[in-house]
């Protein structure tokens, strides 16, 4: 449980169509955070983590391609990395609920916007609006 987890526009990129993916992310963390671990739909929330994975990034990497982000190839193997977990965990779950950790995928998905949203994906942010890209647009 982390105290106090509330959006923070350091999370934004400025870039419309991606924070709004982010916040959906940063939504499923909300719900992991939920106290009463035995209320969360884990079946929901993995289905909307593979499909998060399964389009966010794919939709990330063609926006960097486009602009010719010189870093893509790292971003493109922490997608991987990331999305590899989640349908790991996610078929962890479907095969055996019981062995799926409430901490461990808290801790999981509270690295990943830690760390990759705050970190790797602000990396291409100045490159994709020096290329062009308008901020809300
Ligand atoms: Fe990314």
């Amino acid at each position: 449980m982390i105290e106090d987890l509330e959006w923070d526009d350091k999370y934004l990129t400025g870039i419309a169509a991606i924070d709004r993916d982010h916040k959906n992310l940063f939504i499923i963390l909300q719900q992991l955070n939920n106290p009463r671990a035995g209320t969360v739909d884990f079946a929901d929330l993995f289905d909307r983590m593979v499909n998060y994975v399964d389009t966010h990034f794919a939709a990330e990497e063609d926006m960097m391609l486009s602009f010719g982000y010189p870093d893509l190839e790292n971003h493109r193997i922490a997608h991987k990395e990331l999305a590899a977990t989640v349908h790991q965990m996610a078929d962890l779950y479907h095969t055996d609920p019981g062995a799926v950790s409430h901490d461990e995928v808290l801790g999981f998905v509270t690295n990943w916007l830690g760390n990759h949203v705050l970190k790797v994906d602000m990396d291409y942010v100045p490159y994709l609006k020096a290329a062009g890209e308008k901020p809300g647009g």
